[in-house]
């Protein structure tokens, strides 16, 4: 994580400081420091919001103002830099204060010396780094926490549902084979049976989206096999859209997965690239209409990647794709299930997925998964 190249932001009045501490920094010949010098409360505020540094040294007195009011609006404002308290005095119980704030570190001017500076810059950046990987790993655990509750949710409504559902299925499918003659009354039970089946896959999609933890239902499964099913299912889609897909596998790949879901998480992932053409196309008729498909060994995992020319994802968007029920469909065209339930799929095999995107360009989804 540790990089060698620093911008620091130092707030301080007194040049006199700047000069000093520049000088100080310039000595740390292990990495390169570049200084960003404000010398007000307010110029300092807008330096931190505006800019991005790896660390901000701040001054005890600003004017009118002190550095701890700063260094409470910084934290208001959730600023995540480490913040190096600087002061003219020694004074315990403002190196407390500046500690209950928030700062990273408490550093008195006059002691000053460029391996303590530099040591207190590095601590502190480590320490924002391990703040913020904790962050993360609580969002992800509240995020579990949620599915779990979900995975009962649907579970219950699966099993109370489920027969119901699967008696108006049999049923609507015995009045259409009797209306045999009757034209209307045929589609109207062709029409139920089908939407009988989005409700079904909906409440399937909800149990292997919140079925966490590990699966215990893992084989090896031949990804061949798997493709020839999905694709077979496709090809006459990506036909019938003149959209070219490209196969880019290297043959007899086996994977620890489960058949029906890896089939699941690649038609989503198509499906997703189909669409995402299309979008492209509404825009400009003659876009370049490709998904990649790209199987290939790697070490003990196996990459499967697919790529689109289509639309591609915005930054914001793409830290939202693998939530349940963000979509940017209209309503009745999606569910914002198949990335969540796919991302669902891969972990309880104990493998990855990610996305890298490109505005306007195209897509790239990829997963690993152990070889088989
Ligand atoms: N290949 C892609 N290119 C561009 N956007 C994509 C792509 N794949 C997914 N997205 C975006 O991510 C959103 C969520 O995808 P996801 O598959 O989870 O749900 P959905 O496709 O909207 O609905 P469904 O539940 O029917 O799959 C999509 O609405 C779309 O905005
Ligand atoms: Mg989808």
């Amino acid at each position: 994580m540790l990089k060698n190249e620093f911008h620091i932001l130092l707030i301080d009045d007194d040049e006199d400081d700047f000069v000093n501490i520049r000088d100080l920094l310039n000595d740390v010949k292990s990495s390169n420091y570049k200084i960003t010098w404000e010398s007000t409360y307010s110029g300092g505020l807008k330096a931190l919001q505006e800019k991005e540094f790896d660390a901000c040294l701040l001054d005890y007195k600003l004017g009118e103002k002190t550095g701890l009011k700063l260094l409470e609006e910084a934290h208001k404002r959730a600023f995540t830099y480490p913040i190096i308290f600087l002061t003219g005095l020694s004074d315990f119980e403002l190196d407390v204060q500046a500690m209950e704030s928030g700062a990273s570190d408490y550093l008195v001017k006059s002691q000053l010396t460029y391996p303590l500076l530099e040591r207190s810059i590095r601590y502190s950046i480590k320490l924002a780094y391990d703040v913020e990987e904790i962050k993360k790993t609580k969002a992800q655990l509240l995020q579990q926490d949620r599915l779990a509750s979900l995975g009962l949710l649907a579970s219950s409504l699966a099993h109370e549902i489920g027969t119901p559902l699967g008696i108006i299925r049999s049923r609507a499918e015995l009045a259409e084979k009797k209306a045999a003659d009757n034209e209307i009354l045929k589609k109207d039970m062709t029409i139920i049976v089908t939407q009988i089946d989005r409700i079904t896959k909906l409440v399937n999609s909800l149990l292997h989206l919140a079925r966490g933890g590990k699966s215990e239902h893992v084989t090896t499964v031949d990804l061949d096999l798997v493709l020839e099913d999905v694709l077979g299912l496709l090809e006459h889609e990506f036909g019938r859209k003149n959209i070219l897909l490209r196969k880019e596998i290297v043959p007899g790949c086996r994977v620890k997965a489960e058949t029906g879901p890896l089939g699941q998480v690649l038609l989503n992932l198509l499906i997703n690239a189909l669409h995402a053409i299309d979008e492209a196309r509404k825009i400009d008729v003659n876009h370049l209409n490709e998904v990649t498909l790209k199987i290939e060994p790697l070490e003990n995992q196996i990459q499967v990647s697919v790529t689109d020319t289509g639309i591609g994802i915005s930054e914001e968007n793409q830290q939202q794709l693998f939530k349940p029920f963000f979509t940017t469909k209209d309503i009745g065209q999606g569910t914002g299930l198949g990335l969540a339930t796919s991302l669902g799929i891969i972990n309880s095999w104990g493998g990855t997925i990610s996305v890298s995107s490109q505005l306007g360009k195209g897509t790239t989804f990829t997963f690993l998964l152990t070889q088989g």
